[in-house]
């Protein structure tokens, strides 16, 4: 896969501390703002790119990249997917895919009919315990009740509060607390139990972005809770119920660590698949694989599966009064 990636934040650092363990992914070419200039260029050298530029034009018209990673700000992932679409890229697009469901269809649907891949890219769907997870959920019995809490106090709220807007406090760039944190908390449901029936939020607003938030989602027979928080922060706690025992799962659901299952004869299990690895390696390495055997279809099934979780977000937000830009021209 030759890769080109546009941004240089917070998560293009991550994928730079271990993205060279994986000798499939060429690393070519880096774009970015003009103001970010000197910290591409640090990165093209340390990182041994063939390119660096300021314009994303350069990187779109690069032939010897195939694959784009976009890592922008959320309500930028659609126009800056599309364009590399259009180009004959592969997108690897950060989570959560885009501002809203109508974006992701539209996305959907070029990459599909251009026979291109489309990943969004969220760990936990790629990781060895959430397979494990779908394996033990037979153990539980009749599933009951499903709580994923992911509350993070965000150093970005203490600038929030104090004027200074960063990206995932803005709602005019798509950020807050559900599109960021329980965005993987829908991941996790949906990918377990499918589409819920209905969905519900109620959102903690300020300057009109949900800092934290506690989103319903109704199954047929049981009910689910996921809270998203950045402006208040708790032990972290996962758990999935049935009437014979829970799984519980202590970490974020980002890179589900550890895990206990505890079923009422008293069996009691600690559980750990995953490898001793940063928690993308495993999306980036699946990405790797479906590039390599043309598997199309394995990519689409996981498109589809994006999908559901950005209807749900759109419908849980728009219900509840959280509008960005981005939705304004489809409601
Ligand atoms: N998968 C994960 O675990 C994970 C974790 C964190 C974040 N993310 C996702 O990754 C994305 C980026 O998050 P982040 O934390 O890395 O954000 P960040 O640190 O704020 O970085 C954003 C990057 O986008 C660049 N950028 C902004 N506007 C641009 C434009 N118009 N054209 C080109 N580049 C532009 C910024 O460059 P300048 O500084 O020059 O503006 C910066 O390099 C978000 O969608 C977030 O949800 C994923």
């Amino acid at each position: 896969m030759k890769l080109g990636i546009v941004g240089s934040g917070m998560i293009v650092g991550d994928l730079l501390s271990f993205i060279e363990q994986i000798p499939e992914i060429e690393l070519v070419h880096i774009s970015g703002t003009k103001r970010s200039e000197e910290k591409l260029r640090t990165i093209y050298q340390e990182h041994h790119f063939q390119r660096y530029s300021t314009s994303y034009d350069e990187l779109l018209n690069d032939e010897q990249v195939d694959t784009i990673y976009i890592a922008l700000p959320n309500h930028l992932h659609y126009t800056y997917a599309l364009q590399a679409l259009e180009a004959q890229k592969n997108v690897i697009l950060e989570k959560p895919m885009t501002s809203n469901i109508e974006e992701a269809k539209e996305l959907q649907r070029v990459a599909t009919s251009n026979r291109l891949f489309l990943w969004e890219a969220i760990t936990n769907q790629y990781l060895p315990n959430y397979y494990k997870i779908k394996s033990l959920l037979k153990d539980l019995g009749k599933i009951k009740v499903v709580e994923c809490n992911y509350s993070q106090y965000s150093s970005r709220y203490n600038a929030f509060k104090e004027g200074n807007i960063l990206p995932a406090f803005d709602y005019t760039k798509s950020g807050g607390a559900l599109m960021d944190l329980n965005i993987y908390n829908i991941h996790f449901v949906v990918g377990l139990f499918g589409k819920p029936k209905d969905v519900h939020y109620y959102p903690n607003i300020e300057n009109h972005i949900d800092t934290s938030g506690i989103l319903i989602l109704e199954y047929e027979t049981f009910q689910c809770v996921c809270i998203g928080a950045k402006d208040c922060k708790a032990p972290l706690s996962n758990n999935i119920q049935g009437d014979q025992g829970c799984l519980h799962v202590p970490t974020p659901l980002s890179y589900i660590g550890s895990m206990e299952l505890l079923l009422n004869d008293g069996t009691k299990e600690i559980i750990n698949d995953n490898k001793d690895v940063h928690r993308m390696y495993e999306e980036f390495m699946a990405f790797v694989k479906m590039y390599q055997n043309n598997d199309y279809q394995q990519c689409y099934e996981m498109l589809e599966h994006s999908m559901i979780v950005t209807e749900v977000q759109t419908i849980a937000r728009r219900k509840a009064g959280v509008i960005f830009p981005a939705d304004e021209k489809h409601i």
